[in-house]
């Protein structure tokens, strides 16, 4: 990445939160234990991917698993929410999260084929698409350019703790808008509302929300994307309404039942997948389109989602 394209990040983030994602992104390649909010990273152990790959295969489960884990559905979800305009009552997000899109050739086309014939206002995307923690990122950034072409709308992402922020350049010169605790504000039907973004607070805990939502006024909706349902109440005292975040993949390997044998999260169970509240905010953690760590899915169908914002009364 070029030397400018570090002081525009370090403007947007911010010189000491820049310089803590650098220093995390290179040291964290061998570390296991004692970073971000969780002490355990399943992601960062290729060993025990690869075991679990070879268990799965000797029981003639992988193959299963692996159809399971494209076998993307789009999900239609109302949300209703206090103090939504009414002029966005009505108003519909895609929200595509946990692509982690170069760990499974297959996926991009099985999305493409989803994305295309749906129509909604606009797109956010809640992070993760890189399958690895290191390495390569222009592979998964490019990919996601591509999908960002069957996108009809605006498209606002943020990064998740499989990302680098390397990443920023070549998905913004492809289309998609990144929020490193920023925000924009959209406009609908002549009124507007707030969407914010926060860089990821699982494992760099780069996120700040005062930043991201600097300058907006109190009493204008709110909604917040991020990469991990771990800020949740943090968010609903700052006053934001509604809540958008993937990270958990609800567990992707589930007993019957969608019971997750491993939640990779510090947050209230209820925050782990699909709707939820805190106090009078709307939240909602996406199951996620791609895998991480392995390929398969078992009681844990992957999503895409399309958000119809509804006036709470
Ligand atoms: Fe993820």
């Amino acid at each position: 990445m070029a030397e400018t394209d570090y002081q525009q990040l370090e403007e947007r983030l911010g010189r000491p939160l820049l310089a803590q994602r650098l220093k995390i992104q290179t040291h964290h390649v061998a570390r296991l234990f004692g970073s971000g909010k969780v002490w355990f990273h399943i992601e960062h152990i290729r060993t025990l991917h690869r075991i679990i790959r070879n268990i799965l295969k000797a029981t003639g489960l992988y193959k299963r698993g692996h159809r399971n884990a494209l076998a993307v559905r789009v999900n239609l979800q109302e949300l209703r929410c206090a103090d939504l305009p009414e002029a966005f009552d009505g108003f519909r997000l895609l929200h595509i999260s946990d692509t982690h899109i170069d760990g499974n050739p297959e996926l991009i086309e099985r999305l493409i084929q989803l994305v295309e014939p749906l129509t909604y206002d606009a797109c956010v995307i809640t992070g993760d698409f890189r399958e690895g923690t290191f390495e390569d990122y222009e592979t998964p950034a490019n990919r996601m350019v591509e999908l960002r072409r069957y996108v009809k709308t605006e498209t606002y992402a943020i990064l998740g703790n499989h990302d680098c922020i390397e990443m920023v350049p070549v998905l913004e010169s492809g289309g998609i808008r990144m929020l490193l605790n920023e925000h924009v504000t959209l406009e609908h039907r002549g009124e507007t509302i707030c969407l914010a973004g926060v860089d990821d607070p699982h494992y760099y805990e780069t996120d700040n929300l005062d930043k991201a939502l600097e300058g907006v006024p109190e009493e204008q909706f709110k909604i917040l994307l991020a990469h991990s349902p771990e800020i949740c109440r943090k968010a609903a005292f700052a006053g934001v309404n509604l809540y958008l975040c993937g990270h958990t993949h609800a567990g992707q390997i589930c007993l019957p039942g969608g019971h997750p044998l491993l939640i990779n999260s510090k947050c209230p169970r209820e925050c782990h997948s699909g709707l939820w509240s805190f106090e009078e905010m709307t939240g909602y953690t996406s199951r996620g389109a791609g895998t991480s760590s392995v390929d398969v899915r078992f009681n844990c169908p992957p999503e895409i989602t399309v958000h119809t914002l509804r006036h709470r009364v």
